[in-house]
């Protein structure tokens, strides 16, 4: 039986087992991202059924290498990073490295990618320079996505700059997958009819697999890098003792400095990063509180999470005052505009059709206007190219940063900008609650390079699109 063993969260514990079959070693330039990676990391992952213990019972999850969650995969920015999927699951599967601004073509981030059983894939990504941080990789093949994640194929990715922040130098960090389950017979509950269209929400939240652990950092300043990776449950986080969470990231990209939030919505794909200063004797706990998803509000009450309990010694932790420069674009400079609905496919009453893949040009920026025209949340998340809120519901988003997923409530009208920088290729965008995405909410984008040229395949029929253009 393959389980997780020990109490403590920290990186060891992710790393242990974990694929580390490979070290690095020089190479050449490639194609790509047009620059010369200085290293290359190679992973091995085996997407395998094993019985791991889960609040001490044991349950027959999908794994990749027998761990739940899956191993951290670990590179710089500039690194070749290759990542080996052997498929032993008894159907077809591949991989999707959610969040990193890579080619989406030929072997590189390519969801278009199919791996029969029994066959195995090698992906190779190279991170450019400024584009670091939290991400997390999971299965994408289409129709087939939520079944996979929900029965637990998913693990981190952290993406390290190559020159860190001086500000972040003395932080230690914890990586935290939350992930959400019910479990029936010794496996996770399967799919019913009505989770297709409410998403499927688990009884049970883990954190690195485990109910409500508790870290223990050497340091008092602490990196918290958290990732959810829950089909459709969404996290509405705070402190247990009211006070503000400091926020540092969203979806991987530093913001200018920590910004005090009351509560902050982790919902399924994103990431955040909070920086954690432990300056009292006592443990701070994480809860997560009740929040009304259109479709289910979950917990009922607030609920501890996990909680952090200070080390002994210390000095007093700073919180630093400037994390980074941040980028604003400027939406003058937008060259096509673009508007999208979001609702449920089959629940919609005047038939959504088809919709066509969209064509963009590499080298334009452009502005989407998505709105939600549903009665429940939606999570829209792009693919590739990470875009910028820069309004909502008309007025200026508060949090003007870098983003790859977010969240629409009922009604709701955004209008992102999107830099369409780097990389040609065919790519997608959809809802990232699993379920809505296999469901038919999901859309083909096709960038074309400078000069009109296509990027090279596979590229496997997606089926079904989804949203409709407005
Ligand atoms: Cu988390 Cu289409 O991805
Ligand atoms: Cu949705």
């Amino acid at each position: 039986m393959a389980r997780m063993q020990g109490k403590s969260l920290s990186r060891r514990r992710l790393l242990q087992g974990g694929a580390a079959i490979a070290a690095c070693g020089l190479v050449g330039p490639v194609a790509g991202a047009g620059r010369s990676p200085s290293r290359t990391v190679d992973y091995e992952l085996e997407a395998r059924p094993a019985v791991v213990e889960l609040a001490g019972q044991p349950v027959r999850l999908l794994t990749y290498n027998g761990l739940f969650p899956g191993p951290l995969l670990r590179a710089r920015e500039g690194d070749r990073l290759r990542v080996r999927l052997i498929n032993r699951l008894d159907e077809p599967t591949n991989l999707h490295f959610h969040g990193l601004h890579v080619s989406p073509a030929g072997n590189a981030d390519n969801v278009f990618v199919d791996v029969p059983p029994g066959q195995s894939f090698t992906y190779e990504l190279i991170v450019p320079p400024g584009y670091g941080g939290t991400f997390w990789y999971h299965p994408h093949r289409h129709g087939a996505l939520a079944r996979q994640l929900w029965r637990g194929l998913a693990g981190p990715l952290v993406i390290d700059p190559l020159s860190p922040p001086a500000a972040l130098a003395a932080t230690e960090e914890q990586i935290l997958v939350f992930k959400d389950i019910t479990v029936a017979d010794g496996s996770p509950a399967p799919h019913r009819g009505a989770d297709w269209a409410r998403g499927k929400s688990g009884r049970l939240v883990l954190v690195n697999g485990e109910v409500r652990p508790q870290l223990r950092p050497r340091e008092r300043l602490v990196r918290l890098r958290l990732i959810n990776a829950c089909n459709a449950r969404m996290l509405l986080l705070a402190r247990g003792d009211g006070r503000p969470l400091q926020v540092i990231a969203h979806d991987g990209h530093l913001l200018a400095a920590p910004r005090p939030l009351e509560e902050v919505l982790l919902t399924p794909a994103q990431r955040l990063d909070l920086l954690l200063a432990l300056d009292g004797a006592g443990p701070v706990t994480i809860v997560h509180k009740p929040y009304n998803r259109g479709a289910q509000r979950e917990p009922s009450r607030t609920e501890p999470l996990f909680s952090v309990q200070p080390p002994a010694q210390g000095a007093t932790p700073v919180l630093p005052m400037r994390l980074a420069t941040v980028e604003r674009l400027d939406p003058s400079a937008v060259a096509v505009r673009r508007s999208f609905r979001m609702a449920m496919a089959f629940l919609a009453a005047d038939g959504h059709g088809q919709l066509a893949p969209i064509a963009a040009r590499q080298g334009d920026l452009e502005l989407w206007e998505i709105t939600n025209v549903d009665t429940q949340d939606h999570v829209f998340h792009l693919h590739t190219w990470p875009f910028q809120v820069w309004r909502r519901d008309g007025v200026a988003a508060t949090d003007p940063g870098w983003r790859d997923t977010i969240n629409l409530v009922p009604g709701e009208r955004v209008e992102l900008l999107i830099p369409f920088r780097d990389f040609a290729g065919r790519s997608v965008f959809h809802c990232h609650i699993a379920e809505h995405g296999d469901a038919g909410m999901m859309g083909i984008i096709e960038v074309r390079g400078p000069g009109g040229q296509r990027a090279g395949g596979p590229y496997l029929d997606y089926g079904a699109a989804f949203c409709r253009s407005g």
